[in-house]
């Protein structure tokens, strides 16, 4: 039930909305044995929920298809809803946040959590995320390709500086159990990030298992997929006849949008944001 406005909570820009029930989202209970997926929007969660959720139930593609689209995994900021199912929710339960670490709710470091971060080029991320804001009605209008830029390498734009989160998450998975998967690497090699995460869950499947859950989080897959591409959703909220959640699902498509002038700007402020990080992105494969 958000309405676009956006407001700001620690320097961070997000909905006003998110910022209005503030209190109760920060003081979320988190219980020992939960996985959230966490990452900046259009970094990939969608396809890590679904990872995730077919390893916690072994494999078992049938009963991951009878769950409810949308709230199957909830997402801490968006609102009491969601908030209620998730502490209804038997454990171990499946969470998933865009916030940026420092303002993850305190509990998550108090027990015994498991974050799986997702991470994507920034260029690929932007212009995913120009999409997503003009198909879902709940965000604002991003105006047109050149104004979207700016906001976005201002961090003006919900959820905040892409460049702050990817690094914040990166430093923080020195002091949590954090796994910081790539977009781009899962792109290249589904099996080796899938099996990754199996590892970091402490789970070993046999190899028909394994590829199960690979075929079933395939991009095809997830695009008929009612239970994950949104199309549950009535056209108020996510109008996909705008463009699809499922849009493209590759490496690259950022060429097909960034001017040669916006591609300079850009380079030159990644080096700066970027250095000393130890963090670096592919943008082609
Ligand atoms: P595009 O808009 O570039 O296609 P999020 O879930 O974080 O909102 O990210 C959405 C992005 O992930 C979209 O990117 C979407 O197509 C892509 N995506 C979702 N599932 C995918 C999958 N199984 N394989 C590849 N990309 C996927």
């Amino acid at each position: 039930n958000f309405s676009p406005d956006m407001g700001e909570l620690q320097g961070v820009t997000l909905l006003q909305g998110i910022c209005d029930i503030w209190d109760t989202i920060y003081n979320f209970q988190a219980r020992d044995g939960d996985i959230v997926v966490a990452s900046y929007p259009k970094s990939g969660t969608t396809w890590m929920q679904e990872i995730l959720d077919l390893i916690v139930l072994d494999g078992d593609v049938e009963r991951s298809l009878r769950a409810p689209c949308f709230i199957k995994v909830p997402f801490l900021e968006m609102g009491h809803t969601s908030l209620e199912v998730a502490d209804s929710m038997p454990s171990p339960r499946i969470l998933k946040t865009h916030l940026p670490v420092q303002l993850v709710p305190p509990s998550f470091w108090e027990k015994d959590v498991k974050v799986v971060y997702v991470a994507r080029n920034p260029k690929d991320c932007m212009v995913s995320y120009y999409y997503f804001h003009k198909m879902d009605q709940t965000m604002a209008d991003p105006g047109n390709w050149e104004d979207f830029f700016s906001n976005f390498m201002s961090g003006k734009v919900t959820w905040g500086d892409w460049f702050d989160h990817v690094i914040g998450w990166w430093k923080a998975k020195d002091h949590h159990k954090i796994l910081y998967i790539f977009y781009e690497d899962m792109i290249e090699d589904p099996r080796r990030e899938i099996l990754k995460v199996m590892k970091f869950l402490g789970k070993d499947f046999p190899e028909d298992v394994v590829q199960k859950i690979l075929q079933h989080t395939s991009f095809k897959s997830m695009k008929n997929n009612p239970v994950v591409n949104f199309s549950c959703l009535p056209e108020s909220v996510f109008d996909q006849s705008v463009t699809s959640f499922m849009r493209k699902g590759t490496v690259g498509d950022w060429k097909n949008h960034f001017l040669d002038s916006q591609n300079l700007i850009f380079d030159e402020e990644y080096k700066k944001k970027m250095a000393g990080s130890g963090l670096d992105f592919r943008t082609e494969l």
